[in-house]
């Protein structure tokens, strides 16, 4: 059976949704009055920069939507408007790191701040990720011939990286989300 690159993309997906439940978890527990070690607010910011950011969007952006527009998907509509998006997420996780660092010094609306920024950016990356599973990969399920889906696997094969974050976010989930 030739490989397909989407089933890669939807396991990060679920990867991601994995951290985002704990943190979920994590805003519950502060809007309740909990204090929650910045430490593990840092590692979950760790997440999804490092894997959800810098991991999976990069490789979006640098394999398959280039691959989508060899194949004569308008860069202009459905790309375009999925690229913006990981620019919004990208921004609000800088507001995020913002967040935490205030929370690290004791600021007495850092707790306020990251749970609305949390939810803004959790909202937002699920829609994300919807529109993804649901529309834009089964396009590539059609548009891709077996000789891109083979390039695509070749550049997607990199399993360092991937593992050690799905260790953290399992671990994360495991101890935060509700
Ligand atoms: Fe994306
Ligand atoms: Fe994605």
């Amino acid at each position: 059976m030739t490989p397909r690159p989407t089933h890669l993309f939807r396991h990060e997906h679920r990867v991601i949704e994995q951290a985002l439940r704990a943190l979920d978890g994590m805003c519950f527990r502060l809007q309740a009055g909990d204090d929650i070690p910045v430490e593990a607010l840092a590692q979950a910011l760790d997440f999804v920069q490092n894997y959800a950011d810098r991991f999976h969007h990069f490789r979006e952006e640098e394999y398959l939507f280039p691959a989508l527009k060899q194949c004569g998907l308008e860069e202009g509509g459905a790309l375009h408007f999925l690229c913006d998006e990981h620019e919004l997420e990208r921004e609000l996780l800088a507001e995020l790191e913002f967040a935490i660092e205030e929370y690290r010094y004791g600021d007495s609306d850092a707790v306020r701040r990251f749970v609305e920024i949390m939810d803004r950016f959790r909202k937002h990356l699920i829609g994300h990720m919807q529109k993804e599973d649901t529309l834009l990969f089964r396009m590539a399920e059609d548009l891709l011939d077996d000789d891109a889906k083979n390039a695509l696997m070749r550049n997607l094969a990199v399993e360092g990286v991937s593992r050690k974050y799905e260790r953290l976010a399992a671990d994360l989930e495991k101890a935060w989300a509700i």
